[in-house]
């Protein structure tokens, strides 16, 4: 059976389906961690992870620093232009914690993927590079084709850093870029020229790094269809192996440095949209792949491969190839993900390395899966990353029978098919082309907790266009 031809986006549809929702990074999202799973629980699953003897790890390092904050940006910054006077104090604490962690798993040393984001982790000399690397391989080595990646801002990252990043098995390069355009880059606060990014890509590829990506936002103030084809244009040149083109999550109760930005030069959500549709005309016609909501990738870049082979996972860190079974998160903030649990670090620096100094796993918060939970988070994962959901393989993985188990959420489901958004068969449930824009509505019927978060008066979550 072929699916019916999706209608055409028209502003009344983005209307009816542009609201607060999830990115499904992880399910349960964040807002569920609570202060009940701590440093013991997290210790109890280390202790499980560790049984589980050979198995390579997936681990994550935040560097939380930057040198000032722009005026768009989400994620959890310490600006600060202090530099070694505010790193070599974070980087104490952090080589505690990696030996803590490391003696909570003698058996489990060999890392698959590990991933340096922040923040920015090149706000770190090229020593400090070295420094950090070198602490962590005295406990932990990296298995053979291991994923080695970081995330750069072009516009303070030396060829002293690249090489170091080189030379210690770095391979992936992750390229803050957001837009080119002069006004937009003005109005949010980082003035990046064409030239800086240009060089950062030219120095990588002369170092023989295989895999850069670039990260595109749209939806930011006075991006327009022309200056946005523009962007795309300058980036398109450049040859990045993967773009992450991420809806800007504009969120100014939360993320105060964002009420710098007039709201009223922001594209209305039919306009968003058409910025989303412009990138993937740009990029499929370039020879990029479309993969899961937001990235695109060549199709000779692992990221592709992973999306045919069913190997393409979605976590923290967005969409990558299938991560190993437990993540573990080190420094200020890190999320992880243990034997079934999620934890997170401490949000505040001074409680970070309270705990650390009192030997204490530095945990703030966390949740522990559910059987309901898993279901869930396997029906999600698997419409973020394929659009599609086999639903006899859920009942397979889980011991439930499908229809029963999710009743309701299949009426709310059809509902979105006679809005010409997802397709219903036997056995299978899929999002046509039209509902691929709209996947994290789609994975909203699926989430438990959603109605309890919609009732809070402030949104917790960007808006799903
Ligand atoms: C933690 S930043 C690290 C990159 C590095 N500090 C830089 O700026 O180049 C990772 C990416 O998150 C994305 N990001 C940050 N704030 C965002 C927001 N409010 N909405 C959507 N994406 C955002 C940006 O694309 C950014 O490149
Ligand atoms: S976008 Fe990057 S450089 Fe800018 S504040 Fe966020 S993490 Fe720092």
């Amino acid at each position: 059976m072929t699916a019916p031809a999706a209608p055409a986006v028209t502003p009344e549809l983005v209307a009816r389906y542009d609201r607060p929702g999830p990115r499904y990074t992880s399910y349960p999202t964040a807002i569920e961690f609570n202060g009940s799973f701590g440093s013991d629980q997290y210790a109890e699953r280390l202790a499980e992870a560790d049984a589980r003897a050979g198995e390579p790890l997936s681990v994550y390092t935040h560097i939380p620093f930057c040198a000032e904050r722009c005026s768009f940006c989400g994620c959890h910054v310490i600006a600060s232009p202090l530099g070694a006077r505010v790193t070599e104090p974070y980087l104490a604490r952090l080589f505690r914690e990696i030996q803590l962690v490391a003696d909570a798993l003698p058996h489990r040393r060999t890392v698959a993927q590990y991933h340096w984001g922040g923040g920015t982790p090149t706000y770190l000399s090229a020593a400090e590079i070295h420094a950090l690397l070198d602490h962590f391989q005295r406990y932990f080595s990296f298995a053979p084709g291991a994923e080695i990646a970081i995330e750069v801002d072009p516009r303070v990252t030396t060829a002293a850093q690249l090489e170091a990043l080189h030379s210690r098995g770095f391979n992936r390069l992750s390229l803050g870029v957001q837009d080119l355009d002069p006004r937009v880059q003005e109005a949010i606060g980082r003035v990046q020229p064409v030239p800086v990014t240009a060089a950062t890509v030219e120095e990588a590829h002369r170092l023989g790094f295989r895999g850069i990506n670039v990260d595109l936002i749209y939806g930011l103030p006075h991006q327009t269809s022309a200056s946005f084809a523009r962007t795309l244009d300058s980036v398109i040149a450049l040859s990045p192996d993967r773009l992450a083109i991420y809806s800007f999550a504009f969120l100014p109760w939360l993320k105060g440095n964002q009420k710098k930005l007039g709201e009223e030069a922001l594209p209305a959500g039919d306009a968003k949209i058409a910025l989303l549709l412009l990138a993937r005309d740009k990029l499929l016609a370039a020879g990029y792949r479309a993969i899961g909501m937001d990235h695109f990738a060549k199709p000779d870049d692992e990221l592709a491969l992973a999306l045919d082979q069913g190997r393409l996972t979605r976590n923290f860190m967005g969409y990558s190839v299938q991560d190993a079974s437990d993540m573990i998160g080190l420094g200020v903030s890190a999320i992880g993900r243990v034997s079934g649990a999620y934890s997170q670090n401490h949000k505040k620096l001074s409680d970070y390395y309270a705990d650390l100094e009192a030997s204490r796993f530095p945990v703030e918060r966390g949740y522990a899966l559910s059987a309901d939970d898993r279901v869930r988070a396997d029906v999600i994962h698997s419409l973020m990353c394929t659009f599609a959901v086999d639903t006899t393989a859920i009942e397979r993985r889980h011991g439930v029978e499908f229809a029963a188990y999710f009743g309701p959420e299949l009426v709310q489901l059809g509902e979105l098919a006679a809005q010409g958004l997802v397709w219903m068969e036997p056995g299978r449930i899929r999002a046509t082309t039209l509902g691929q824009l709209f996947v994290r509505n789609l994975a909203m019927c699926f989430d438990r907790y959603l109605a309890a978060a919609e009732r809070s008066a402030r949104p917790r979550f960007s808006r799903t266009v």
